[in-house]
């Protein structure tokens, strides 16, 4: 009898953040103990469809071969994948992974999972939805406009008017629901406002038009469930005008300062605002949240929150722990823990429920 602990990996994934989400994947599975876990991988193609593989590491053409199945039962009566994990843990970016889609899967299923439940990440991955939480409990937020597709192709001269009573260039245009900068526009004069706004609304029905803020870019790791902590921040240096998709994923080029430089009155803050961020939003397990400090007035400003952060052996999440003490085998199983945790006190309410 193995008598370690089935952990199911969820990678891949349909969002167009598959292959951050393999990588993520690799270095998580390199992490776990193999005397304490057994791990089962599940490989999620880029139509939705699942498929049991025995690493993430083989080759991504060997990856997408072989027979895929449905995870719904009612898809293949009898024939849906049956893995045999003890806790799940998607290691998924973006839509259908991050924002609460495959964690509704899983609280059907009745099984623990590492990370932030349903409501959590839909509010994550909602930055319209995740700024109205934030405003609502009194975090800095920069000056924005949620504009949905209706309204701007009937009205688009009072949606310019409510712009301009809020911002002034350079702005950013991005889609509501999304990741990784896709659709984003710097709008650096008021003449390409539109054009941003055109590009955001052909990845989403609803975006964000921001006050853009000069100064630098920092992130901070936050782990736990009803008591969560926060790491040291990290700086983010992006190579171009901001920290886009090439950034992120191409050309490499980021600079990564591990922990930040930074006034303690100031890191102490981001820790703070952090961990309210990740309260605000009904983060679990994890979270990395994302904040602006302003040239000259310093002022904080808090971006965004991630409840699936990139977890590559280079992403800023695991390292900001590693870098507070906490290396990148401990963390996986800090996380698994918790996923157990949460599960277990749910469980408990309803047999309470039911007595
Ligand atoms: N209001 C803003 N002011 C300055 N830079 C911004 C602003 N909003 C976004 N950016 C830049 O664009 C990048 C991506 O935006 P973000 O809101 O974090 O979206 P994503 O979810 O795609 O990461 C940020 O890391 C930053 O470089
Ligand atoms: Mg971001």
């Amino acid at each position: 009898m193995d008598s370690r602990i089935g952990v199911a990996l969820l990678f891949g994934g349909r969002s167009a953040e598959h292959e951050v989400s393999i990588s993520s994947a690799r270095a998580v599975h390199d992490n776990l103990d193999p005397a304490r876990y057994r791990i089962v991988c599940l490989f999620i193609n880029k139509a939705g469809r699942w498929r049991q593989v025995p690493s993430p590491h083989l080759d991504p053409a060997v990856l997408i071969r072989g027979v895929f199945q449905s995870f719904l039962a009612w898809d293949a009566p009898g024939r849906g994948l049956q893995p045999k994990a003890d806790i799940f843990w998607p290691v998924l970016h973006g839509p259908y992974g991050e924002d609460g889609t495959i964690q509704g899967l899983l609280e059907l299923a009745d099984v623990p999972y590492v990370g932030a439940g349903v409501l959590g990440s839909a509010a994550g991955m909602d930055k319209a939805v995740m700024k109205d939480l934030f405003r609502t409990h009194g975090l800095p937020i920069v000056p924005y406009v949620a504009i949905g597709e209706a309204e701007w192709s009937r009205s688009p001269k009072n949606v310019l008017r409510r712009i301009r009573a809020m911002a002034k260039p350079p702005m950013f245009v991005k889609p509501a629901n999304l990741g990784s900068s896709v659709g984003i526009t710097k709008v650096k004069e008021w003449t390409a406002l539109g054009p941003a706004i055109e590009t955001a609304f052909l990845y989403d029905r609803k975006a964000l038009v921001e006050q853009g803020v000069e100064g630098r870019e920092l992130e901070c790791a936050v782990l736990g469930n009803d008591d969560p902590e926060a790491s040291p921040p990290g700086e983010i240096i992006p190579s171009g005008e901001f920290y886009d998709y090439a950034d992120k994923y191409l050309d490499g080029k980021t600079g990564f300062v591990i922990p930040a430089k930074l006034p303690a009155v100031v890191e102490a803050r981001v820790r703070r605002l952090a961990v309210e961020a990740f309260r605000a939003c009904e983060g679990a397990g994890l979270a990395r949240v994302d904040f602006f400090l302003e040239k000259g007035t310093r002022r904080l400003f808090v971006n965004e929150i991630n409840s699936i952060p990139g977890f590559t052996e280079i992403s800023m999440y695991p390292k900001l722990w590693a870098a507070a003490g906490t290396p990148f085998p401990r963390l996986v199983d800090r996380l698994i823990e918790l996923g157990f945790e949460r599960h277990r006190a749910k469980k408990r309410r309803v047999d309470r429920a039911s007595r």
